[in-house]
């Protein structure tokens, strides 16, 4: 990454949190665009994402471009004081390129062909695609390299939004060459992917394919080996872009629009973060309980993809969306106290899909800016109000996340790994686990930081790393180093059971942890939909529990089950300890087992008491966003510092209070 908030030098301004949308002017008459401007201005907007679909409108036919009318609307924009977050244009190929060039089109895993009639219908691996769409990025950046409106590159969109699992005969030429950089021999694949089991020893490369359509389960370490070349195909097409344009335009910053939310799981975006010159996200907030748990835990996660650094929000939404079953509108306040849990957690930019609602198309029932209804509409005088309030925030722009005391490890390779086919249970989710043991911190009023688990865990006192699945022999050390530094580490069920290469370390679950936990697991008990787990202590359990014996010395069981074996137990080493927790209890029943646990560990909150579980508190430098959690007002009173934005003694109904306290 570079240097860090070079994006933010919008026209050389002073550092200000920037505001906007994607504009996709294509979609409107000529005569709307300066409409759009005035309307843009008003509302504070300062950036927008320009030409993210224009694939079809910018080259008509092969090597004509017709450029003119988005020449017309950078200098309208550049004159209307808004800068462009360019796009490549390559998100979506035009008609005629796979009229041509149908072998560009993505397989699935049943060999049928994803067809053109939405978007994002291209290879990953395509050398056809990836020829046609680089010809596009240079054209662009030929072109529009030097023009005062362009503040950074936006390249493609959302990569593997809807096509990362392709199962073609390129996937499958490009999935051996990874296989062969990453193995060497037949020999090391054959031993890593355990083809003894079910006579799949492969002779030749020639022989191995994605894992397609298989008459049963498909080999697991294949399965996982294909998630992880899936992701690199990915950001090795990101980077094909991205080269272009730093050979073009070396001093315009380039980044891509990351999905880091809900169920999207594919791209392991922590592996992805070093190949941009600043992270972007984009974030839809999915209905269903602690649904604001849910973007909290995203922006947090984002920011650390990012090392702490600002970030860009490139998507959120104004109210409704369009492709959930049922899409609900934002409750009063929710627009900006969504668009502040981002910034709070290190956003530096807040921006929406889109700015005017579409009227044609498969996004038109999906909320915008500038709605339907027109200017004339409350959504549209919430925008307004929300560029008002981030103008007040100025001075939090380039502000670093300060650092919680505890941490929650994320690792795509367990999440991948940890949901596969054929295993104890297919009821265990890696994300809402982790999710879970994030309500329970903002239950509690702790802060704590979602780290990717290549993080330095140093700095922390307590960290909890649930479901983690895949722990190599390194990992495991790193672990160990931890706690007899004096961490206290926290680790869940379906922990430590595998390698890298997704074989069962044996002599008892959890092979690497076991003696660092002081317990041996003989076998797995996961639950029947309708059977509970009672513990001692009051709480039931659900999905999961371990047959756990005692094997370690200083080991003190927290909790049991009803008929006596161990359910939580915690070890300590030294200054620090390790425990482990071999049920699902959800964040409801987490909060208790977390607090004794932050209580022991000496972690305490930085909150008022009245104010924790109400409250959600983040910290950039010397500013604290106090973030109500409830549809009721929460009195702040007695809270020091100085006010930048909301009621010093009163939190509205989903209302943000920001106080500068120098520290
Ligand atoms: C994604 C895409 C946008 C738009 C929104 C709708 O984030 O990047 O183009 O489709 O979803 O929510
Ligand atoms: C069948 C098969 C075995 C094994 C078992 C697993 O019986 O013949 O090879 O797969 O199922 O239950």
């Amino acid at each position: 990454m570079q240097t860090p908030y070079r994006w933010l030098r919008l026209h050389d301004r002073a550092p200000a949190l920037a505001y906007g949308a994607d504009y996709n002017p294509e979609q409107w008459p000529r005569s709307t665009w300066d409409e759009d401007v005035r309307a843009m201005q008003a509302a504070g907007v300062t950036i927008v994402s320009l030409a993210i679909f224009s694939w079809a409108r910018l080259e008509p036919a092969e090597g004509e471009y017709d450029l003119g009318w988005l020449d017309e609307v950078m200098d309208l924009l550049h004159a209307g004081g808004i800068a462009v977050d360019l796009a490549t244009a390559t998100a979506s190929p035009p008609p005629w390129l796979t009229a041509k060039h149908p072998e560009i089109l993505p397989v699935d895993a049943h060999g049928a062909t994803i067809w053109p009639g939405g978007r994002q219908h291209w290879r990953p691996t395509s050398p056809v695609f990836r020829e046609h769409a680089l010809r596009l990025v240079r054209t662009m950046a030929t072109r529009y390299g030097d023009h005062p409106a362009l503040a950074a590159w936006h390249i493609s969109n959302e990569l593997g939004c809807h096509n990362v699992y392709d199962y073609s005969d390129d996937a499958a030429a490009a999935f051996r060459t990874w296989l062969i950089e990453r193995y060497g021999d037949l020999d090391a694949l054959n031993a890593a992917w355990g083809t003894a089991f079910w006579s799949q020893h492969y002779s030749d490369w020639a022989q191995i394919l994605p894992p397609r359509q298989a008459a049963t389960h498909p080999n697991p370490t294949q399965q996982l080996d294909f998630k992880r070349f899936s992701s690199d195909a990915l950001k090795d097409y990101l980077r094909a872009e991205r080269d272009v344009l730093r050979e073009l335009t070396p001093q315009i910053p380039a980044t891509t629009n990351f999905m880091v939310m809900g169920e999207q799981k594919p791209m392991d975006y922590a592996d992805w973060a070093a190949e941009v010159d600043f992270v972007a996200n984009d974030h839809y907030v999915q209905r269903g309980p602690r649904a604001q748990d849910e973007l909290s835990f995203s922006a947090n996660l984002t920011g650390h993809i990012a090392g702490g650094r600002p970030w860009f929000l490139m998507e959120h939404s104004t109210s409704a969306v369009n492709w959930q079953p049922i899409n609900v509108a934002k409750k009063p306040g929710e627009l900006a106290r969504d668009s502040l849990t981002h910034v709070a957690h290190g956003a530096d930019a807040v921006c929406f899909f889109q700015w005017r609602q579409s009227r044609a198309g498969a996004e038109k029932y999906h909320s915008a800016m500038l709605p339907h209804a027109g200017t004339d509409s409350e959504v549209y005088r919430s925008v307004v109000r929300l560029g008002e309030t981030l103008r007040q925030l100025a001075p939090v722009a380039g502000t670093a996340q300060t650092p919680a005391r505890a941490a929650i490890l994320f690792d795509w390779t367990s999440w991948w790994a940890s949901e596969q086919d054929s295993h104890p249970t297919d009821r265990l989710r890696y994300r809402q686990e982790a999710l879970d043991w994030y309500s329970a911190f903002l239950d509690l009023g702790v802060r704590a930081d979602v780290v990717p688990a290549g993080t330095d865990l140093t700095g922390y006192e307590l960290v909890v790393a649930p479901v983690l699945h895949v722990v190599p022999a390194a990992l495991g050390e790193r672990l160990e180093a931890y706690v007899s530094g004096g961490g206290h580490l926290v680790t869940t069920y379906f922990s430590g059971i595998v390698d890298e290469h997704d074989h069962v370390w044996l002599g008892g679950y959890p092979g690497p942890l076991r003696d660092l936990l002081g317990i041996r697991i003989e076998e797995f008990a996961p639950l029947a939909d309708d059977e509970r787990a009672e513990l001692d202590n009051g709480l039931t359990g659900t999905v999961w529990t371990d047959g756990i014996t005692v094997t370690g010395p200083d080991v003190e069981v927290l909790a049991s089950y009803k008929g006596g074996t161990p359910a939580i137990t915690r070890r300590t080493v030294g200054p620090g300890s390790a425990a482990y927790v071999s049920t699902r209890l959800g964040p409801d029943g987490l909060a208790p087992v977390l607090r004794d646990l932050l209580s022991r560990a000496g972690v305490p909150s930085e909150l008022p008491a009245e104010l924790r579980g109400r409250v959600e508190l983040a910290v950039r430098g010397d500013f604290h966003f106090l973030i109500n959690r409830t549809a009721e007002p929460v009195e702040l009173a007695g809270l020091p510092g100085e006010v930048l934005h909301g009621h010093p003694d009163l939190l509205e109904p989903r209302g943000v209070t920001v106080l500068r306290r120098p520290s």
